[in-house]
């Protein structure tokens, strides 16, 4: 029989990592550091068991937008999740701003997560668990580049079924993506850009990284259950309020997205971005409609206004 180790291999003491990483500040364990340098366990939970919460804001010209409503939302899921944070919330917003501030980006992706950790000797119960904080800030990215941006995406409606609200309560943002991911290789599948995956009632549900509205007849919609409540999506009733439009969350069915006006996603990545055919289906005229043109023109300049925004002072 040959022998599976002739020479035992040297363990190493430090890790060498040769990939490279976009240009950001990352913070863990009180440091700030480059991305290249932020790495977790491979016994953290957060990376073996999805055990992590985690929020996602953007700074756009120097400023946070609604960073308010993100920290809720992150602290919101870490109570839920019975993790605990070893900061208060005024120490983390003033993490996230350093992070920016150091990094130099002015329009920066930040993002802030909290995992469940893991205890000296691997125990099982999750209340044994150090929980751990970490915050980075990368330039900012988007759903839709800008032709998509321009001249409206391809999504394709997947088979998929969205995890349901009852396995994982969807306003605790979380890293099960398994559901999304499959979306969208289904849409690439069918050479569209990107999905939508359903509720378990065959209703649509979202997208990876997105929240969708449908305009119909000059009012709005969409999908109420088993999705995440984004930010943008949230924005988007606050704008709606603004402009005297009608926006409800409610079901929305296959036919009703395909049949609709207008149809847009939101995030946090890219913001209000337009959908102009779904699947085999050019949406109206199969171009970007008014009501989604004056939506996100407005989300865009309420990023200089300070009830929306709040400024990072840059070294
Ligand atoms: C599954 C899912 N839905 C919706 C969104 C949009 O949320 P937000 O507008 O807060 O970025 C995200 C954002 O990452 C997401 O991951």
């Amino acid at each position: 029989m040959t022998q599976l180790l002739p020479v035992l291999p040297t363990v190493d003491e430090h890790h060498v990592d040769g990939r490279r990483y976009p240009h950001g500040v990352a913070f863990m364990d009180g440091q700030y550091l480059p991305m290249s340098e932020a790495k977790i366990s491979v016994l953290d939970w957060g990376f073996l068991h999805s055990d992590a919460t985690y929020d996602t804001v953007h700074v756009w010209n120097g400023r946070f937008f609604r960073l308010d409503l993100h920290l809720d939302r992150f602290f919101g899921g870490v109570e839920r999740l019975r993790m605990k944070l070893p900061y208060d919330r005024k120490k983390i917003e003033s993490i996230l701003a350093a992070c920016v501030a150091l990094s130099g980006h002015k329009s920066a992706y930040v993002e802030m997560i909290c995992t469940r950790g893991s205890s000296p000797a691997f125990s099982r119960d999750p209340r044994q668990a150090e929980n751990r904080f970490m915050a980075f800030a990368i330039p900012f990215g988007s759903v839709a580049n800008k032709e998509q941006l321009e001249r409206g995406l391809h999504v394709a409606i997947s088979e998929t079924v969205r995890i349901p609200p009852k396995s994982i309560d969807p306003a605790i943002k979380n890293y099960h993506w398994l559901d999304l991911v499959k979306g969208l290789f289904d849409a690439y599948d069918v050479g569209a850009e990107t999905a939508l995956i359903l509720d378990t009632n065959g209703h649509i549900a979202e997208g990876p990284g997105f929240n969708v509205f449908v305009v119909k007849d000059g009012s709005l919609k969409t999908p109420a259950f088993g999705v995440l409540p984004g930010i943008t999506r949230r924005t988007v009733f606050d704008l709606c309020a603004e402009m005297g439009l009608s926006a409800t969350a409610v079901d929305v069915s296959r036919a009703e997205i395909k049949g609709a006006d207008e149809v847009f996603i939101t995030s946090t990545a890219g913001g209000i971005m337009p959908v102009t055919r779904i699947d085999d289906t050019a949406i109206a005229d199969g171009q970007v409609g008014s009501v989604t043109r004056r939506l996100k023109d407005l989300y865009w300049r309420k990023h200089d206004d300070p009830a929306w925004s709040t400024a990072v002072s840059y070294p």
